[in-house]
């Protein structure tokens, strides 16, 4: 089956992520390496703003899917807007070079000095979770004497059909605000001098391959933007969240211009812009994780590959069991033999992959695909390991878009107690 990745092939035996070996990319970064395809990122965003081409629409990358400063300026040069989460995110979108004017801010547990922050920048909404942060939000920015302009996150109460660890609009989960407490929480902000009701959010859940529930949280949404209207209460904005899945094994999910077709249609001759939030759509096909095999270990009941990538690295299928297809960089000519792809710490939910046919050898190159979103993002230092390096391929350039961490990195800020 062709590769889930637009912008990956193999020429004479040879992985190529655009034009470039990926076996060159290794040799001349090392590994473990993330290595992201500029093109195929950029695909994905022209795919949305061409559908979205006929209505008044603003398109927030949700930064936490990978916040690498060049992945951020990339999208920030084709006009995006940002999702962020945290202060973090936000200073990251700047030193990218994105425009503080469309940034979002979402998220449950927003602390005083990041709603500070976010309003010295001059975000453009902040999409509030709970009624007490309604008053936060309000007490800072009066005190500030800025005005805050804010939407409320809505829970809609859809099932996305997801898996449970990544579906955020059920009555249970704890995002947002219940629909129904939503028209007296807008009542109060209208109130508040220091506030400037502007928008709706809502976002349902994550790798979503039916558009059908998301066009039923926008009708949820869109009518209580008609009864907020009825009340004197009128958005700008309408935020549809994010959440388009994407082919990691035989999913197959609608075009994203399929997936947004029944929201164009509900947008379409409103006054509201649509606002959307799309992380993985855009960049998990864009990029790979590059390994090499340490050695090659045959248990009891199955044989192992080791590599020098591990769940600090990745950590999707150790969480969510998730799968993430594995290529050889050159293809072998061996008989295929069947791995579990594991890293090298101590713990069993450590592999990349299970029971996966590979002809390999100690020292082979492989690359684990459809890892650009939620892979280096997720990534940690367990096991005291130094984080990967990143590199954005552009047709046959390489750009080192992180270097990789050295050990003296991860003892930064720490010390040896003092002597007795
Ligand atoms: N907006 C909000 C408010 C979100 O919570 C999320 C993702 C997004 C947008 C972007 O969703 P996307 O378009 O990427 O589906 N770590 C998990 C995914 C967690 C998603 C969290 N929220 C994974 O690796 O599958």
């Amino acid at each position: 089956m062709n590769f889930p990745m637009p912008t990956l092939r193999r020429a004479h035996g040879r992985l190529m992520l655009e034009d470039l070996s990926l076996a060159d990319v290794a040799e001349r970064f090392g590994t473990p390496t993330y290595v992201y395809s500029a093109e195929a990122m950029t695909s994905s965003y022209l795919a949305y703003s061409e559908a979205l081409s006929e209505i008044d629409a603003v398109l927030c990358y949700a930064v936490k899917a990978n916040a690498n400063l060049a992945v951020l300026s990339l999208f920030a040069r084709l006009g995006a807007g940002f999702d962020i989460v945290s202060g973090g995110e936000l200073s990251r979108v700047l030193a990218a070079g994105g425009a503080a004017d469309r940034v979002v801010f979402s998220g449950v547990g927003k602390q005083p000095e990041e709603i500070r922050q976010a309003l010295d920048a001059g975000i453009r909404c902040f999409n509030i979770e709970s009624a007490a942060e309604l008053e936060t939000i309000s007490d800072i920015a009066s005190a500030m004497g800025h005005t805050a302009a804010v939407a409320f996150r809505v829970n809609p109460d859809v099932d996305p059909k997801t898996h449970p660890y990544i579906s955020t609009g059920l009555r249970s989960n704890k995002f947002g605000v219940a629909i129904d407490d939503a028209f007296d929480l807008y009542r109060r902000a209208k109130d508040l001098p220091a506030l400037r009701v502007s928008g709706i959010a809502c976002h349902i859940g994550s790798q979503l391959l039916d558009p059908a529930p998301v066009a039923e949280a926008a009708d949820r949404v869109l009518s209580l933007v008609d009864r907020l209207a009825d009340a004197d209460i009128v958005l700008d904005h309408v935020d549809l969240g994010g959440g388009i899945g994407i082919r990691y094994r035989d999913e197959d999910p609608p075009t994203i211009g399929d997936f947004l077709a029944p929201l164009i249609a509900r947008m379409r001759g409103r006054s509201e812009t649509l606002f959307l939030e799309p992380g993985r759509s855009l960049v998990g096909n864009a990029g790979l994780l590059l390994t090499r095999v340490a050695l090659l270990k045959q248990g009891e009941e199955k044989n192992f590959a080791v590599v020098d990538a591990a769940m600090n690295d990745l950590s999707r299928p150790a969480l969510y069991d998730a799968y993430h297809r594995i290529e050889p960089v050159v293809a072998g000519d061996g008989e295929p033999r069947r791995y579990d792809v594991v890293g090298p710490i101590c713990e069993s939910g450590d592999f990349l992959a299970r029971d996966r046919d590979l002809a390999i050898a100690a020292g082979d190159l492989l690359a684990v695909l459809s890892a650009g979103a939620y892979g280096m993002a997720m990534s940690s230092n367990y096991n005291s390991r130094p984080r990967a390096a990143e590199v954005l391929v552009r047709g046959r350039d390489s750009f080192l878009a992180r270097q990789r961490e050295s050990v003296a990195d991860l003892m930064r800020g720490e010390r040896p107690l003092p002597p007795d």
